[in-house]
């Protein structure tokens, strides 16, 4: 089963409180999503490999080590994942970025795709799917899914917050999936809302509430 990464830092905790607040400004809350997204890449990438280098300093040459292993390719779903792309970018910036854009049916509530575009090389990168809320786990899911069925694989799950019934979601339809959150709430109401949650993080985002 794929574990749950609870990215506590005090800094991303702290930024979180402001995101959920209702008063905090649309600009505000871009900014503090885009914070909140370079924090998480702390954590999401703590497990990347290092290879030995040397370099020469202009005293002696250093022993040294810098990343090595497959490049990285972010998969927003559209539209709430672009608002940590940025975020993330600043730390990846070779990061390649691919997009998914899902709506759910009406009448089979089943998530359809209707924009599907990734880097080239997708296959040879790791990848991490960002989407702000895990609530049904629907969309993550979906997205996953679009790019196993193109073969890719080693994929990470990033979240803002997540609801205990989306995490539980994504657990069983991708047990090879990691995910990182920087909470996860109580539960989801009626609406697919995440409980206390922050409202649409698209509208709060784009300003369009
Ligand atoms: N999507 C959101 O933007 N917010 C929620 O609470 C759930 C899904």
């Amino acid at each position: 089963m794929g574990k749950v990464h609870i990215c506590d830092h005090p800094l991303i905790q702290h930024k979180l409180t402001y995101i959920r607040d209702e008063n905090t400004t649309t600009k505000d809350f871009r900014a503090l999503v885009d914070e909140v997204a370079t924090l998480m890449v702390y954590e999401i990438t703590r497990d990347l490999p290092l290879q030995q280098v040397q370099v020469k300093t202009p005293v002696t040459t250093a022993d040294c080590q810098v990343i090595s292993g497959r490049m990285l390719g972010l998969i927003p779903i559209l539209r709430a994942g672009l608002g940590m792309v940025d975020g993330v970018l600043k730390l990846m910036p070779a990061a390649k970025v691919g997009h998914v854009g899902l709506y759910r049916d009406p009448d089979t509530l089943q998530p359809v795709e209707y924009y599907v575009k990734l880097p080239t090389d997708v296959l040879e990168r790791d990848l991490l799917v960002i989407d702000p809320m895990l609530a049904t786990g629907g969309s993550a899911n979906a997205a996953i899914e679009v790019l196993k069925r193109r073969g890719c694989s080693r994929i990470k799950l990033m979240c803002l917050i997540a609801a205990p019934e989306g995490v539980a979601s994504v657990q069983k339809e991708h047990p090879d999936v990691d995910i990182y959150v920087a909470a996860v709430d109580d539960h989801l109401n009626d609406h697919g809302y995440i409980v206390p949650g922050l409202g649409d993080a698209g509208d709060r985002l784009y300003g369009t509430d």
